[in-house]
């Protein structure tokens, strides 16, 4: 009885990865990352594509992995069971390396034709890929438009690497080293736990602010970084929830999804949750005005001037962080001149441990960002990157502050 309970709070701590590899000559160094994992106590399930077999051969990560290797979608076996489905749902993390171009634009259409890419679409796992191939292979836009929307589905892409190529050609496009694929690995399921048992409230997008039936005031936040942060909470291990104005995203795997139109809904949505939120990050574009009164019927046209009064709304952030036993609370600055003063003068007011500064220009619509964060050490800046990549350091950066 106590063999079996101690073997099973071993289990319970044990590193499952699918390593995919897929056909490229950067196929011989996954071995050598086989073998580290293994080394490191990582379970290591392989799965090779048919043009990976003619690089190098199933038994070599057989004999590494102590696994056997999966190469084929039809492949039968003793209990009947779907190959596919199974081999996804007994790991914690997918890692294709290297992966094709070609690989890559399966990937990104959902394409699934074979043992790999069949298990990438039916995964229910984060995926992290190894990009390798010839530099005009990496540069072609069609390769470049494939990893955007691989970037925007929250796949992790790991390098490439610049310099010499198998063809002779220098450029980007090796994959990086096997010492580094560990590494992220490894970093992968340090992160999962990073704010586990935390609850997170996070607000994103715009609010929108009727002004009778048909039209309202609102802005151009896309709601991208908040919804990156959520996934990045998620990945963190955290209990999220998103309160969202209006976008066009889809949220990612978030516990509760909340969707409100104006300021006040939003209010109203984050002080239910408040209570038992352990942070809260203001990432929403929450308007500062509202009409005093809306109008019950479409306001007409005539040919005078037309005035709107205009009403402020709450402040949803300061109202939160300045109640009585506050959340750790985060808000966004968003500035289109003295970035830095302003960032900090609003952390103050508002009484914020931290501070995200961005410029406004920069930040409203785009894909990347540029960070900068404001807490009691100081400025961290974060150079500019895609924004889940932003999230993550930001969701890291928090976490340092629920250290014991
Ligand atoms: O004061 P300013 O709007 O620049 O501050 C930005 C920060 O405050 C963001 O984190 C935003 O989500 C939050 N905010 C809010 N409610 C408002 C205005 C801003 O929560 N009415």
């Amino acid at each position: 009885m106590h063999e079996s309970s101690s073997h099973h709070s071993l289990r319970n701590e044990e590193k499952r990865v699918l390593l995919g590899i897929t056909g490229g000559i950067a196929a011989y160094k996954v071995a050598e990352l086989a073998h580290t994992l293994s080394q490191s106590a990582v379970t290591v399930q392989t799965v090779m594509t048919r043009s990976a077999c003619q690089f190098i051969t199933p038994l070599t990560f057989q004999s590494l992995t102590g696994n056997p290797v999966h190469t084929e979608l039809w492949e039968s076996n003793a209990s009947g069971s779907m190959t596919h489905i199974n081999l996804s749902r007994e790991v914690d993390v997918i890692m294709v390396a290297p992966a094709s171009a070609d690989f890559i634009a399966k990937l990104a259409h959902g394409i699934a034709d074979d043992l790999l890419s069949t298990l990438c679409l039916a995964r229910n796992c984060p995926l992290m890929i190894a990009p390798a191939m010839n530099r005009q292979m990496w540069e072609n836009p069609a390769t470049q438009r494939n990893l955007a929307m691989l970037r925007s589905d929250g796949i992790r892409i790991v390098g490439p690497a610049n310099g010499i190529q198998a063809c002779g050609e220098v450029g980007m496009g090796r994959m990086v080293e096997p010492t580094e694929l560990a590494e992220a690995i490894i970093t992968f399921w340090q992160n999962k736990h990073l704010l586990i048992n935390k609850k997170i409230v996070i607000t994103a997008g715009p609010t929108f602010e009727a002004i009778d039936p048909v039209r309202g005031l609102t802005n151009k936040s896309s709601g991208k970084m908040g919804y990156a942060i959520a996934q990045a909470a998620v990945e963190a291990g955290a209990n999220v929830t998103l309160v969202s104005g209006p976008t066009d995203l889809t949220p990612p795997a978030v516990d509760k999804f909340v969707a409100v139109i104006s300021a006040n809904e939003m209010l109203t949505a984050v002080q239910y949750e408040i209570p038992s939120t352990d942070v809260f990050i203001g990432v929403a574009a929450v308007a500062d005005y509202r009409v005093a009164t809306m109008s019950a019927q479409k306001i007409k046209k005539t040919n005078h001037n037309l005035t709107l009064e205009l009403t402020p709304n709450p402040d949803i952030l300061m109202t939160i962080a300045t109640a009585s036993d506050p959340p750790f609370c985060v808000g966004f600055a968003a500035e289109t001149e003295n970035l830095l003063e302003n960032a900090q003068a609003k952390r103050i007011k508002k009484r914020l441990p931290l501070m995200v500064a961005n410029w406004a220009q920069n930040a409203i619509g785009s894909d990347d960002n540029e960070l900068i964060l404001l807490d009691d050490q100081g400025e961290h800046i974060l150079p500019r990157a895609p924004k889940l990549e932003q999230a993550r350091h930001l969701i890291q950066h928090i976490s340092t502050f629920f250290k014991p």
